[in-house]
């Protein structure tokens, strides 16, 4: 995807929350107007009822149009700190901000995908990308932009011709292809999206890698992508962050300068492919 496009204009026209899309490190982020960050989150604990706790101190910070990726060892906490920062659970401690405001609850400016992609089984692909899109708390529009959402999330995911199709009569690929429309379809400010590869075969799974890219460029969404595949996150993210120890913290983060597609830049995908699996294991050394 190109620098041209990057700069341009979200599907529906909208231009996206402002900020640009190269990261800068948790210090630098620190002293930010509200505005540069997408999601900002200051000193998170969280514990189970009864648990000790599974992360704590952690601060993070996504820029708009930034693409995150969430790494870390099995368990480590990963998918309890993207479900704290989507707003789907309360921290212990600790402040997040979503767009500038306190958030308290899932905003219905981002959007969420998980490992299964968990279609409506009765209702189309149509119908399930447009699913949601009227209730209450989604900003209100009409009919017609209500198709036309979901006729261009349709087409990102390279579904067009599909619409018309049922769950049961598609692949495990396709149906992620329509879990990551109907995200789209919302024209989020943040995608949070966990694992939702890991159940793909390596060529598909290769290829919606590629696909999750070019769309959140084309919408102008921040991501925040956890995963467990140090490939995935070289791949994909515009910085990586290392989760890892007991309770769960962020312990290092990569900035990835690297152009795309970044298949093209294989010594230094190796470079860096071996100092994270290096900091990982020193991770699960000390843990
Ligand atoms: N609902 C729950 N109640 C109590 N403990 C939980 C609950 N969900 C997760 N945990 C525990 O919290 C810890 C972190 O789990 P979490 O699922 O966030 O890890 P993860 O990094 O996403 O792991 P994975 O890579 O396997 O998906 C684990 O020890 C897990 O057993
Ligand atoms: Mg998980």
């Amino acid at each position: 995807m190109s620098e041209a496009t990057l700069s341009g204009t979200r599907p529906d026209g909208a231009q996206p929350g402002g900020g640009g899309r190269s990261g800068k490190s948790l210090g630098e982020n620190l002293g930010e107007q509200p505005g540069d960050c997408a999601l900002r989150a200051e000193a998170l604990r969280f514990a189970y009822p009864g648990r000790a706790p599974t992360f704590e101190d952690i601060s993070l910070s996504i820029r708009p149009r930034e693409i995150v990726c969430l790494l870390g060892g099995s368990g480590c906490g990963k998918s309890t700190l993207l479900r704290v920062l989507a707003g789907l659970q309360a921290p212990s401690s600790g402040a997040i901000s979503f767009l500038g405001a306190p958030l308290r609850e899932p905003s219905p400016r981002s959007a969420l995908v998980f490992q299964q992609a968990s279609l409506l089984p009765w209702l189309t692909v149509a119908g399930n990308v447009g699913f949601g899109l009227d209730f209450a708390r989604q900003p209100a529009i009409a009919r017609a932009a209500h198709a036309e959402r979901v006729q261009q999330a349709i087409a990102a995911v390279g579904l067009a011709g599909s619409e018309r199709r049922y769950p049961a009569a598609l692949s495990g690929g396709m149906a992620q292809r329509v879990a990551l429309a109907r995200a789209l379809a919302r024209q989020p400010e943040l995608l949070f999206a966990d694992e939702p590869f890991s159940a793909l075969d390596a060529i598909t799974r290769a290829e919606m890698q590629t696909l999750l890219v070019e769309v959140v460029h084309q919408w102008h969404s921040a991501v925040l992508l956890v995963t467990h595949d140090i490939d995935e996150a070289i791949l994909v993210a515009d910085r990586i962050v290392l989760m890892g120890g007991q309770p769960g913290r962020i312990v290092r983060e990569w900035q990835v300068d690297l152009p795309h597609p970044r298949l093209a830049h294989a010594a230094a995908i190796g470079a860096l492919r071996l100092e994270i699996l290096a900091a990982l294991l020193d991770e699960r050394a000390g843990a």
